[in-house]
């Protein structure tokens, strides 16, 4: 293997002379993470190992690495060193002091564990939710779509790419200090994203007998560069494989980067939105029920059914309250939206402050922590009637009472209501 370090001149004295024992070639020995990006495009090691520090390993060495398609390997020397790791999304890491052949394991695990093929058997269905600025919803949509959906049984990995204002971790009480779908995506920019791999990056959410994966989003606003369009990609084929349905919280923003910007090998923000758009089987388009909100829907549902095809969109109009739309507002939405934006069917939540504060302010989903809330039971509707196939309907035998079984444990409940013509 070729192999090239960033390392603190002890360890290097110490694992040098042991790679080479082990017929390893060291083709770089630099002190810091700024020399080595420098060198590694022209050097094309097959590994680099680094220690995880702020001299030794940054993001421009990840990203020079992982564009060449070098992996990393990171040694820690303790707490401070795997919180750096984990921060910058890289989860191949060893203890510092471990033995060559140990260290020899570990790169083996990481450079042969291809992802495995692509069983043609389980696809599951990716639903992207996105909305136009103004905080509409898209984030509850998601994440409540996603637990209802674990309620009634599917496996679930619900996943934030808003490379703009992503907040599923702190809707949701988790630690974002590792994004878990950047990390997702690092793995899927070398062909090393396996289901092991996802349910090592992925949190749990667990919620009684259910619960959902999150792979959470970048912190940082600045990171938005590694979710490029090609990673993303690769993520959503190894979620289908991974769970039955895939929630992808979106990005508002549709432009196109190429308009913005003249140079076509430049990072593009809104590539990840854009991406999982195009790519998901069902879009929920969600806007805001109120004038505002509803123009602005609107306004950027035009730019949303040139980006995907109108058949696989479903609109949600949400916070939908009489005081800002008027008596009837069911009614009032359909009428707004088929006029002005051809929309013939529209499902809406209602506006719910207690539901939704509850939620936030405990870190859980409206199911766990306000069940009988009216948001909750729309949300719950939408999903059995909109997303999940039909229920298998059971005839009993005392079908003489023309008794009809529901399979599915979830009773309809009475706020969603979708409009059609
Ligand atoms: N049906 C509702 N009733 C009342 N409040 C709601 C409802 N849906 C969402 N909210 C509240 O609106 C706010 C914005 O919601 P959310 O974060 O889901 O929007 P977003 O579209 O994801 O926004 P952002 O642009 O920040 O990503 C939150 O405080 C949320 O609790
Ligand atoms: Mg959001």
């Amino acid at each position: 293997m070729r192999i090239a370090f960033s390392l603190p001149l002890l360890l290097e004295d110490r694992l040098a002379p042991e790679a080479l024992r082990h017929g390893h070639e060291i083709v770089a020995r630099c002190s810091t993470a700024h020399e080595l990006a420098s060198r590694v495009e022209l050097l094309k090691p097959d590994v680099v190992i680094v220690a995880s520090t702020e001299r030794h390993l940054t993001e421009s060495l990840m990203s020079v690495c992982d564009g060449a398609g070098v992996r990393v390997l990171a040694l820690l020397a303790g707490e401070a060193d795997a919180r750096y790791a984990t921060s910058l999304g890289l989860l191949e890491t060893i203890a510092a002091d471990a033995s060559w052949p140990q260290l020899e394991e570990a790169l083996a695990r990481f450079v042969y564990n291809q992802p495995e093929p692509v069983a043609p058997d389980h696809r599951g269905t990716v639903v992207a939710v996105w909305g136009p600025a103004g905080a509409p919803g898209r984030t509850t949509l998601a994440i409540n779509i996603a637990a209802e959906i674990a309620a009634a049984g599917y496996s679930v990995a619900l996943g934030d790419i808003d490379t703009y204002s992503g907040s599923i971790a702190p809707a949701l009480g988790m630690l974002d200090e590792s994004p878990g779908f950047a990390a997702a995506c690092r793995l899927a920019g070398s062909d090393m994203l396996t289901q092991p791999e996802l349910e090592r990056i992925g949190q749990r959410y667990s919620s009684g007998q259910s619960g959902f994966w999150v792979l959470t989003g970048i912190g940082r606003p600045s990171r938005w560069p590694e979710l490029s369009a090609s990673r993303v990609v690769g993520t959503i084929a190894q979620c289908r494989q991974w769970v039955d349905y895939t929630i992808l919280d979106t990005g508002f923003n549709l432009e196109n980067d190429e308009e913005i910007s003249s140079d076509l090998f430049a990072p593009r923000r809104n590539a990840a939105s854009i991406t999982a758009l195009q790519h998901a089987d069902r879009v929920i388009a969600v806007g805001a029920a109120d004038p505002v909100g509803m123009a602005r829907f609107l306004r950027a549902h035009v730019d949303l059914v040139e980006t995907v095809a109108s058949g696989r969109v479903m609109v949600v109009m949400n916070k939908v309250r009489a005081s800002a739309v008027g008596l009837n507002p069911a009614a009032q939405i359909a009428q707004t939206l088929r006029r002005f934006g051809g929309i013939d069917t529209v499902t809406v939540i209602p506006a719910d402050q207690a539901g939704l504060d509850t939620a936030v302010l405990l870190g859980k989903t409206l199911a766990d922590a306000a069940p009988k809330s009216p948001a909750r039971a729309a949300i719950r509707d939408f999903v059995a009637s909109r997303i999940l196939p039909p229920p298998v309907v059971l005839r009993r035998a005392r079908r003489r009472h023309g008794l009809i079984v529901r399979l599915w444990s979830a009773l309809p409940g009475t706020g969603a209501r979708t409009t059609s013509r």
